[in-house]
């Protein structure tokens, strides 16, 4: 293997997923940081190509305090998942179709990109090395987060002279789930409210999401970034996110910054709506990040007959939607029970028999080899 073969040294930081002995508790898994074995990185010279990356014990990375992604925001970041199959095999889902939408990115926060297949073997790599890190069939995934930076020094506004593709791993369980600590105990609050100690929390386990119609701020706005994977998008995100969370909302839904009327995107992942056979997401038009989980949930669709429309959705169309689902790599496919907007809350169908339940079964299948892959989604590694 092109790993280094030394015993994996004990994680940096507490890995809140351990049990008394050390062992990993997956069901407890949630979306946090877990430090695994190993990274992989390579930099860039000042000829545009990447050079021969490597592998060494995830850490701290050292930077310039001049350097242009920590100033300027020049970084563009990625996420794939990647599960064990019954068999104990290691399955990978499109990592060509993210490794394209980084290059994508690159260009638009202009900064030079690894090659398709230089992101594949970093991925591969990093999942390889970490292989003890991705959870048994059910349990989870390991997430890879490739991250490509501007490490160079800048001072005035300018692109970076260096850069640097990074890929890191960390295994996730549900996105929404939340790990609270108390006095050292560790509590895994899956339920919608809990009453704790006075304080009224309230906590997203796998119920449907309930999501807060923002109004104030954007995510995006035309010419800007929000079609691409910038680090920059999520800082923003973050003011009205905590708001929405302190009201006891899941996530926030956000509107176009023009008119305020239409559908955007949540802060991690895409929307999508059900009227009877059809299915609707905002189109990526610049706005609209073009989620890989996106675009596999509508070629799923149509291939079970729904219609699928990219178009705007006005707000006012979640009075009549049945059911509303976020997509993501992060996400996954999540039902959202309701969403409210200007006080009133709009509910949908979620659970048992629904569509949103029947395509998310057949692409986490799909991703763990449980159902066929027909369009040669999978990488086996
Ligand atoms: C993903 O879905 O992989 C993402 O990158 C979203 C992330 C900001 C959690």
């Amino acid at each position: 293997p092109a790993f280094p073969l030394q015993q994996p040294r004990k994680a940096s930081y507490k890995i809140y997923s351990e049990d008394e002995n050390g062992e990993m508790e997956w069901e407890k898994l949630g979306f946090g940081p877990v430090s695994t074995d190993f990274m992989y990185s390579m930099k860039c010279c000042e000829d545009g190509n990447f050079v021969q990356g490597n592998l060494t014990h995830h850490g701290n990375i050292e930077f310039s305090p001049f350097a242009a992604v920590l100033n300027y925001g020049q970084g563009i970041i990625e996420g794939l998942k990647v599960n064990r199959k019954e068999n104990g095999g290691l399955l990978l889902f499109r990592p060509d179709q993210h490794a394209l939408r980084m290059k994508m990115g690159a260009q638009r926060m202009c900064m030079p990109s690894p090659s398709i297949h230089q992101f594949i073997h970093a991925v591969k790599q990093t999942a390889l090395a970490n292989i003890r890190w991705v959870p048994p069939p059910g349990k989870g995934s390991l997430y890879i987060r490739p991250l490509l930076i501007g490490s160079g020094p800048v001072l005035r506004v300018g692109p970076a002279p260096e850069y640097m593709f990074l890929t890191y791993a960390s295994p996730v369980g549900n996105y929404f789930k939340v790990l609270l600590y108390l006095n050292d105990k560790q509590l895994i609050l899956t339920s919608n409210e809990i009453e704790l100690y006075g304080l009224l929390i309230k906590l997203q386990g796998r119920t449907p999401l309930s999501l807060y119609v923002e109004e104030e701020e954007v995510r995006a706005f035309s010419g800007g970034v929000g079609g691409v994977k910038s680090v920059s998008n999520y800082g923003p995100v973050l003011k009205a996110l905590v708001r929405a969370k302190s009201l006891g909302f899941s996530d926030v839904l956000y509107l176009d910054s023009v008119s305020k009327k239409y559908l955007e995107e949540v802060s991690a992942s895409n929307i999508f709506t059900l009227k009877g056979n059809v299915i609707s997401t905002p189109p990526t038009s610049g706005t609209i990040l073009p989620g890989i989980t996106r675009k596999s949930i509508i070629e799923i669709a149509l291939g079970l007959g729904f219609q699928v429309e990219e178009r705007y959705i006005s707000v006012h169309e979640l009075t009549e939607a049945d059911e509303v689902f976020c997509t993501g790599t992060a996400v996954g496919v999540a039902a959202v029970g309701s969403v409210t907007y200007r006080g009133t809350r709009f509910e949908f169908k979620v659970g048992e028999n629904t569509v949103c339940q029947a395509l998310g079964s057949i692409l986490v299948g799909i991703q763990t080899g449980l159902i066929e892959d027909k369009e040669e989604w999978i990488i086996n590694i």
